[in-house]
């Protein structure tokens, strides 16, 4: 279990994919996520759950939400969706799914025959103590005749002036799509509007829509929109949410983080205040030697500055700070455990070289002829093929002669870096060697800070 990550959470065994459900109730965060309870690979949707006081220490609680009823349609899959709490009452909304046709896969898994043969119905469930779940009933809602039937999943719910509102993924004509509904009374809803947008993908998945300071944000995951080898891809617009109309008048898509495998991004406030998401850092096997696949990103925060969207590790983190040490070399003896913050006077012959051994490393470069930091993992996959799925290069157009902040938190197999206070962010998932845990790093540093981390 070298691998497993200790600040990202990661499933306790098998598959793990999107964050479902995140909110804080009765004084502690909870997260649920899509699980498969029997083995490494997607199948079999359960809702895997957790809690924790500070989001890193994470108490395992049983399964939330489990495929197991004719009745309300989620039979072959609880998908993904949100919580909602109130009046000490803490409410899901997922999508459950029936499988039309059906055959087994090569990890012998159910999965369906064609694309499009996945009849969802949204559902609501109920708990009053935070761990067992009563599924209370389908939710009446109208779909557009030109959406695809098949494809209407992932409800998120928020509440604003007494009135409930929806966004939900959706497609239509091989185009990605939110579809906006309201409701006075969370069971029967009335579509308000669509948001979409040409060159976006084919489906939408897992959308948020909140605001933070003046401005709202709606987070969606696109299918099939990705350049490299990613295609599926996360990110936002910042924008106008009209409550009356359900329109969203907003500026150009932007990536939350613009490293390997981030997806499915889900928000949620906490008790100080704060906007606070989790996204996946996708995986489609478990890394060798370990029985779990799948880990979420960092707790991230989120704010606005000048009008740009930032996003950073909640400061819980720091308390893991461990030694603090005065040279990268130092870093060895953290065994890929640790979180330093380095301001360069600009970019140039900036080179940093992690997870380190004689030969091998993860390199974060700044290329003068292309304006770009660029991330190659190469030396870091060590022959694991489903990594290689998403690409070993990450490129990012930045400029290189101002002044930048780059804070680099590595946990066992997976590393975050923030650019600027989380102007920019680059996350990847990595398969080191037990040797690779050495640190370099070359350019026009003006001060660094540099800390293990520790549990
Ligand atoms: C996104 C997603 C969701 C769906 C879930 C199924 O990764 O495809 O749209 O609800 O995963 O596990």
């Amino acid at each position: 279990m070298e691998k497993r990550p200790l600040f990202h959470f990661t499933p306790e065994s098998n598959w793990m994919n999107d964050p479902n459900g995140l909110c804080f109730y009765k004084g502690e965060y909870h997260i649920f996520y899509q699980h498969n309870p029997e083995n490494c690979y997607w199948g079999n949707m359960t809702w895997g759950h957790g809690k924790s006081k500070n989001l890193f220490d994470w108490e395992r609680l049983p399964h939330a939400l489990k495929p197991d009823s004719e009745n309300f349609g989620d039979i072959d899959g609880c998908f993904s969706g949100s919580a909602f709490v109130e009046k000490d009452e803490l409410y899901l909304f997922y999508t459950g799914v029936k499988m039309l046709t059906k055959q087994k896969n090569e990890f012998g898994n159910t999965i369906t025959i064609g694309l499009n043969d996945l009849a969802p119905t949204q559902i609501l469930a109920k708990s009053e103590d935070g761990i067992n779940f009563e599924k209370l009933q389908k939710l009446s809602l109208e779909i557009p005749e030109e959406c695809c039937k098949a494809h209407v999943r992932d409800p998120k719910i928020w509440k604003k002036d007494e009135v409930w509102y929806m966004i939900i993924g959706a497609r239509e004509n091989s185009q990605g799509e939110v579809l906006v509904y309201n409701s006075k009374d969370m069971e029967n809803w009335n579509f308000l509007s669509k948001i979409k947008e040409e060159n976006m993908g084919y489906m939408w998945e897992c959308p948020d829509l909140f605001s933070v300071g003046e401005k709202d944000i709606l987070f969606i995951s696109p299918e099939g929109v990705g350049k490299d080898e990613q295609k599926n891809i996360s990110g936002y617009y910042l924008g106008e949410f009209n409550y009356e109309t359900g329109k969203f008048i907003h500026e150009e898509f932007e990536r939350l983080d613009y490293g390997f495998e981030f997806y499915a991004p889900q928000s949620f406030l906490d008790d100080k205040g704060r906007r606070v998401f989790m996204g996946w850092l996708v995986n489609h096997a478990p890394l060798p030697e370990e029985n779990w696949t799948g880990m979420m990103t960092l707790p991230r925060e989120i704010k606005m500055k000048d009008g740009k969207l930032y996003t950073f590790p909640v400061e819980e983190l720091k308390k893991y700070r461990a030694e603090k040490l005065q040279e990268f070399s130092h870093l060895e003896k953290a065994k890929n455990m640790y979180d330093f913050e380095i301001v360069l006077e600009n970019l140039e012959n900036f080179q940093m070289l992690l997870f380190k051994d004689q030969e091998k490393s993860l390199k974060l470069s700044y290329s003068k002829e292309e304006k770009s930091l660029v991330l190659d993992r190469s030396e870091v996959i060590n022959s694991f093929e489903p990594l290689k799925t998403f690409g070993t290069i990450r490129k990012l157009k930045i400029d290189g002669e101002t002044e930048k902040k780059i804070r680099v938190i590595a946990d066992k197999s997976v590393v975050e870096i923030y650019i600027n206070d989380g102007e920019l962010v680059m996350s990847s998932v990595l398969n080191p060697t037990s040797c690779q845990k050495g640190v370099e790093v070359m350019g026009n540093i003006l001060s660094k800070e540099i800390y293990t981390l520790k549990r």
